[in-house]
């Protein structure tokens, strides 16, 4: 093969500051690992020489520490976008250090199609396997896509390949590449079973595109997941419980239960209680991201088929994974984040979408954003492209964080991701609030009886005085954010004294 073997740093000396750089993977599965340790390096040495260095990323979600965390920490992110889960970039923006721009991800590879993210100056991919046919190059990626279709074909100075040996080329096959033609008009995205496959296993290069192939051998860097507590298992029982009945009722059908699952620890948890209980019949899946639990589930058959956009598994359960691939084919497919959350197809299969809130309000607002309306913790990510879309979307959450001394539930979201019009149904480990079908002030009954014991005579009383006021929802504007700014000044949103706030 006619294409150089470069190192990282070689690879890093290229970029230059000001640019953007467009990386593959999603999350921390398939992500490239080692250029950007090096563009780190490289920046601290240009900033020590009084020299700015910054360049802008996009990646497919989150990507692991070795870029968010390395570039964070290296002051060398000008933008990034559009998800992160790590701390120091999480820290970097929320300091105004780095513009962070929340989008959905269904939109990111269109947005830099359209040329609204910028000119695209580097693709920067993972691949286990490299292969020249017929003069082209095909390449062979890892346990995530995200929008390396698209990187490939816009980066305008190329691509660098980061070739892992950790990944074994084994899992050839079990991805469908396939791009989103351009409004408008466009044909329809014929998917209408999970793992239906319309696109290649491999992304075609023009060798003349890639600069250069760096060898590497490392792990993904998938983060810890909590364990499950009492109260996601109760969560998941809840859920399980509000899907049996919904099929019981012929609001969906039981032979065809297609769910999508959030990213962190609770969805995680939620996900295993769920496949635990027996009355929910075996599914599948058509989501993002695929967890630790999730993937228990595929391998015991209690999940029969699922499409994703990353396998997000610990180092163990994926190389267990390449070992019994045989067992996954025709079971599991990997697809580019416009495809994994597409709302065509979304909307097509008829998704049960559940999603992790940070806080809800009493009339069925979803904030999965901003703690206290401004400290961004991770993104909306792919949470609105299935909520828009699906035919049930539903949240999780447990009824407190911090100890019992913040309420889930709250009189009004201190910042809206997710509005009344889209979200179905809340789930706590009190119950289910189901909000189809019902009037504002029904849907705050249902959420108060899900609220922490502690916190629904506490929301009762802000109903009973806003009902003075009247009107189709019922607000009292100077009492809406009371609980948080109870939690800011005294610690505990128990605290609240409404008379301070009435006036
Ligand atoms: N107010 C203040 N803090 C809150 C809170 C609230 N209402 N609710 C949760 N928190 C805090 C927790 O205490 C915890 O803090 P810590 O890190 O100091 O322990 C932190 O937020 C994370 O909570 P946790 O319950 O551990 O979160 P998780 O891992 O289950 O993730 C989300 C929950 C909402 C942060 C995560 O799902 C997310 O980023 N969602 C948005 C994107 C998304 O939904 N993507 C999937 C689409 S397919």
């Amino acid at each position: 093969m006619n294409i150089p073997e470069i190192t990282a740093a070689e690879a890093a000396s290229l970029i230059q500051h000001g640019d953007l750089l467009a990386v593959g993977g999603f999350g921390p599965a398939g992500s490239p690992k080692v250029i950007t340790p090096a563009l780190a390096q490289r920046a601290r040495k240009e900033h020590e020489a009084g020299r700015p260095f910054k360049v802008s990323v996009v990646t497919g979600a989150s990507i692991g520490a070795s870029c968010d965390g390395e570039l964070a920490k290296a002051e060398a992110v000008d933008r990034r976008l559009p998800f992160s889960v790590n701390a120091d970039m999480r820290r970097a923006y929320n300091q105004g250090e780095v513009r962070y721009n929340d989008l959905n991800l269904s939109d990111n590879a269109s947005h830099l199609r359209q040329g609204l993210t910028g000119r695209v100056s580097w693709g920067i991919v993972e691949a286990c396997d490299v292969q020249e046919v017929q003069g082209k190059v095909r390449l062979y990626l890892t346990a995530g896509i995200g929008i390396a279709p698209t990187i490939c074909r816009m980066a305008e100075k190329g691509v660098f390949v980061e070739l892992n040996a950790w990944h074994s080329s084994k899992i050839i096959g079990m991805h469908d590449i396939y791009e989103i033609e351009d409004p408008w008009f466009r044909a329809p995205i014929r998917i209408t079973h999970p793992i239906e496959i319309i696109g290649l296993p491999y992304i075609e290069v023009s060798p003349d595109r890639i600069i250069g192939i760096v060898h590497t051998n490392l792990p993904d860097e998938a983060r810890t997941m909590n364990q499950g507590s009492a109260e996601t298992d109760q969560i998941g029982q809840h859920m399980a419980d509000f899907l049996v009945w919904n099929m019981k009722q012929g609001y969906m059908a039981s032979h065809k239960l297609i769910l999508q699952s959030g990213v962190g620890s609770g969805a995680n948890a939620v996900m295993g209680a769920l496949g635990r209980c027996k009355e929910v019949p075996n599914f599948q899946i058509y989501t993002e991201v695929l967890q630790e639990e999730a993937m228990r589930l595929i391998a015991e058959g209690r999940v029969v088929a699922a499409s994703t956009g990353a396998l997000t598994l610990s180092p163990e359960r994926l190389q267990d994974l390449y070992a019994n691939i045989n067992d996954y084919r025709g079971r599991l497919l990997i697809r580019p984040s416009e495809i994994s959350n597409c709302p065509e197809i979304i909307a097509r299969l008829g998704i049960c979408s559940l999603n992790t809130a940070v806080e809800v309000d009493i009339y069925g607002h979803v904030n999965s954003t901003k703690v206290g309306g401004t400290y961004m913790m991770n993104g909306v990510g792919g949470s609105c492209d299935f909520t828009c879309n699906s035919m049930l979307a539903t949240f999780t959450c447990c009824s407190t964080a911090k100890e019992g001394r913040i309420s889930s539930i709250v009189p009004f979201c201190s910042h809206v991701d997710h509005t009344e019009h889209y979200v179905d149904a809340i789930v706590t480990e009190y119950g289910v609030a189901d909000l189809r079908n019902k009037s504002a002030l029904e849907r705050a009954e249902a959420l108060i009886a899900i609220a922490h014991p502690d916190y629904r005579p506490i929301l009762r009383e802000y109903m009973r005085l806003a009902s003075k006021r009247g009107g189709h929802t019922h607000h009292l504007l100077t009492a809406a954010f009371a609980l948080h700014d109870t939690y800011r000044r005294k610690g505990d949103m128990r605290l609240v004294d409404w008379g301070e706030y009435i006036y």
